[in-house]
């Protein structure tokens, strides 16, 4: 799309691109969004321009249109310029509500059976130039990784995690390294007992957005590990149980976390929505959900639409099972994908952390 034209009226400036849309820009609003180097910081990004300095309807001394760059210049009577770049105009053509985005070239799946090729990738691969980004694409699309090869210590995931972006720090350390024989165990991930199938951070504000695991010493039997995809849950939800979907993306349960000097409380609904109804987030931890009462007949409603979520979250053929190894390190979107361990008895050594969903959105972003 190119810019035909521009044309001058009261309410804004019109800009008449070559497939016959026109967007009416507010005049206002192309002063506020100059892209000048004194009304944008060139290196910051962050606004200079004091916006309220001048009145909104602000006269117009002159515009023009570079045809080369297809950039526009706004000369006001005050004598400032106004520089808006052909990207930002284009980009901002159609006006919309700003939202969150949905899972962008996300490929839900069902069952194992529906993942078209298989989120694997050899460390070498990934510690190479490009490696990061097949890694990305792996985990937007399945909502999983797995990178074989990898040296089967702490120091080597730790630098992996590092390779995306800095490790985020929890109520359990930046990057932890436990085993199932701990005296007082934190969680229940640091024991050997079966764990349903639960998002990690129900309690949290802003729940972790990556989550890896790698077992670096392991002499144990059972302890599989299963990945459902939380988010075929949802659209299956949103076809099949509709009124139960509408419930679970009302409803703010409650998550919890209490230790001794530790009391973590925040509310999610199970499904969280943008304004076209597409999800951004899955949470769901039933061994964490604190108590909550409805009037009864909205609790009896909640318990059928949560019973639906947990049945289907259960079922086996779902669930993409397997074993994690010395060698191998699992990555997964926390935002999206539910995971679960079987009970198992011996001893495993883990190691492993968190990541910032903004920052694994932000690597999408740039890489
Ligand atoms: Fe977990």
């Amino acid at each position: 799309m190119k810019i035909k034209s521009i044309n001058s009226t009261d309410e804004g400036l019109e800009i008449c691109w070559d497939n016959k849309n026109v967007s009416c820009f507010p005049w206002f609003w192309l002063r506020d969004h100059s892209e000048s180097i004194v009304d944008l910081h060139p290196d910051t990004k962050q606004r200079q321009i004091d916006s309220f300095s001048v009145p909104f309807n602000n006269t117009v001394n002159k515009v023009w249109l570079d045809e080369i760059t297809q950039n526009v210049y706004v000369k006001w009577e005050d004598q400032s310029e106004s520089c808006l770049s052909y990207t930002l105009l284009e980009c901002m053509a159609i006006p919309s509500q700003p939202q969150s985005n949905g899972f962008q070239s996300a490929d839900f799946w069902n069952s194992p059976s529906e993942i078209k090729i298989f989120p694997e990738m050899c460390y070498e691969e990934l510690m190479s130039n490009n490696g990061i980004k097949n890694w990305l694409e792996n985990i937007q699309k399945v909502g999983f990784v797995l990178v074989n090869n990898t040296p089967a210590t702490a120091e080597a995931t730790k630098e992996l995690m590092e390779r995306i972006a800095y490790i985020r720090s929890s109520i359990f350390g930046k990057f932890s390294v436990w085993d199932n024989k701990l005296d007082t165990p934190d969680d229940t991930a640091f024991t050997s007992l079966a764990i349903e199938p639960h998002t990690d951070g129900t309690y949290l504000h802003d729940a972790p957005g990556l989550q890896t695991l790698h077992c670096i010493r392991r002499d144990a039997e059972g302890g599989e590990n299963q990945l459902i995809d939380g988010l075929a849950i949802a659209e299956t939800m949103r076809k099949y149980h509709p009124a139960a979907f509408e419930i679970l993306c009302n409803i703010k349960i409650p998550g919890r976390y209490i230790k001794t000097e530790t009391y973590l409380k925040a509310y999610r609904p199970v499904f969280r929505v943008n304004d076209d109804g597409e999800i951004i987030q899955v949470s769901f931890n039933n061994h964490d959900r604190a108590p909550f009462r409805l009037d009864n007949s909205e609790m009896v409603r909640f318990y059928e639409a949560y019973g639906i979520f947990h049945n289907l979250a259960n079922q086996v053929d779902r669930q993409f099972e397997f074993c994690l190894v010395p060698g191998t390190v699992l990555t997964f979107d926390n935002w999206r994908l539910l995971h679960a361990r079987s009970a198992l008895t011996g001893y495993r050594q883990l190691c492993g952390g968190y990541h910032n969903r903004e920052d694994f959105e932000s690597k999408l972003r740039t890489i």
